[in-house]
């Protein structure tokens, strides 16, 4: 009897460790430490460092920095909210998280630089980490969110822990990078559609984004497709591209879609399943994202041995058109990529960068006249094996 409970207990238990998607503990470093936070900001605090955070285990010389601090005349940027953590040379903060194994988990937190020209995130989680360079800004506000993913590996999910370590080594230590706002989610790769070759066309399976996400965010280089945080797609180029929402920008279906940045140093591609010598339609949207991004915007479009530039003229009043390519598959797996033609930042600011959108990509095959006989001919042979048996 007592067994039986234990056995009814324990997956709850279990259960219950398992941590849920959206804002991990203290993410957004708002709660205040036991005593309460460093006073006075910048006037003491700059390079201090801090002896505890809630929810999280430190290494190194890290801070809680405040909205409106200053130094060397500089005001340090805060994402969100009124405080940050900034990582001095080689400091780290960690988070012990209750994950399910083998499934893939992205990991969204925003960033910014402060001093040093060259900063880089170690971000991990167990074995599995990504490099994540902050040198590009991507955006005036000074900072941006980015998402990297990752597979659960260890058998007891307590032993899944998320830490951030800055890698620079600086000659003034506190020109680390600050960070805020770390979230999760559960990734999962939607099925694929039956009339569909592309997973995750519509791209609206990916990152954890806040409902208040204005920037977006980043995905960085990811060459794993196994292991994406936008499930099916990679993105193969040194730089990032941006995976924006339907509150914040124009997004031509659904509530996701992917803004490409830097010119062909932002390509997102996908491996679809084909079968050698059908032809086949791709199909995909792209338009403006509404974000005053100074035109002309151009997608270039990649499938199987064929590439065609499609520019952006919608009619009317439409942010949006549809653009086709045919392409005759070679092999099993046939590559489509997309990048933006252009090099393109924003009328207002003019440093941002911006692209492209796009959306509802779809690969389906047409049938051949020969596939259309094959099919008769094999028709024809199982009537004929009816008619036999029966006869
Ligand atoms: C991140 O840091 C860990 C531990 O120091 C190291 O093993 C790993 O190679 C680093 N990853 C990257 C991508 O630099
Ligand atoms: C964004 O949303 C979070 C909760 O989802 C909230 O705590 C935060 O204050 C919001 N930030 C802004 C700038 O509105
Ligand atoms: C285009 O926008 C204008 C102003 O918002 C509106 O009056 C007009 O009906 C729109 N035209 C179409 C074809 O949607
Ligand atoms: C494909 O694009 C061409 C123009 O590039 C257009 O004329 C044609 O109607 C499109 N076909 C489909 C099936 O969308
Ligand atoms: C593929 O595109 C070509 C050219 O636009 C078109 O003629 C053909 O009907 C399309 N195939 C399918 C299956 O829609």
């Amino acid at each position: 009897m007592l067994l039986f409970l234990l056995l009814l207990l324990s997956p709850l238990q279990w259960a219950s460790a398992v941590v849920e998607d959206g804002l991990l503990n203290n993410g957004d470093f708002e709660t205040a430490p036991p005593g309460g936070f460093p006073s006075g900001g910048g006037a003491n605090g700059v390079g201090e460092g801090v002896a505890t955070i809630p929810g999280w285990n430190i290494g190194g010389i890290v801070e809680l920095v405040e909205s409106g601090q200053k130094q060397g005349g500089m005001i340090l940027i805060v994402p969100q909210g009124k405080r940050a953590v900034r990582l001095g040379n080689e400091a780290e903060i960690r988070q012990g998280l209750g994950l399910e194994k083998d499934y893939t988990y992205a990991v969204t937190f925003s960033a910014a630089r402060t001093c040093a020209q060259l900063e880089s995130l170690n971000v991990s989680v167990g074995p599995a980490s990504q490099a994540v360079d902050l040198q590009t800004l991507y955006s005036v506000m000074g900072y941006d969110a980015y998402a990297g993913a990752f597979k659960a590996q260890s058998d007891d999910g307590e032993d899944d822990v998320l830490a951030f370590r800055n890698t620079g080594m600086e000659d003034d230590p506190t020109c680390g990078p600050i960070i805020d706002n770390v979230a999760i989610k559960k990734l999962f790769t939607p099925d694929k559609p039956q009339d569909n070759a592309v997973i995750n066309g519509d791209f609206e399976e990916g990152p954890w984004m806040f409902p208040n996400e204005t920037l977006g965010v980043l995905l960085p280089t990811n060459l794993d497709e196994e292991i994406s945080s936008l499930p099916g797609w990679i993105v193969e180029s040194n730089r990032a591209v941006r995976y924006i929402d339907s509150y914040h920008y124009d997004v031509p279906q659904g509530k996701r879609a992917i803004e490409l940045l830097s010119g062909k140093e932002g390509i997102i591609s996908q491996m679809v399943e084909t079968t050698p010598e059908k032809q086949y339609n791709l199909t995909f949207t792209f338009g403006a994202a509404g974000d005053s991004c100074q035109q002309p915007l151009a997608v270039m479009a990649f499938a199987g041995d064929q590439a065609q530039n499609f520019h952006y003229s919608p009619t009317g009043n439409a942010t949006n058109q549809v653009a086709n390519l045919t392409f005759t598959a070679r092999a099993e797996r046939t590559r489509i990529a997309f990048y933006s033609v252009y090099y393109n930042t924003r009328s207002d600011d003019r440093s941002s960068l911006c692209g492209p959108v796009v959306d509802e990509v779809r690969v389906w095959g047409t049938s051949s006249a020969a596939e259309m006989r094959a099919c008769f001919v094999g028709f024809l042979s199982m009537l004929l094996v009816v008619v036999m048996v029966l006869v």
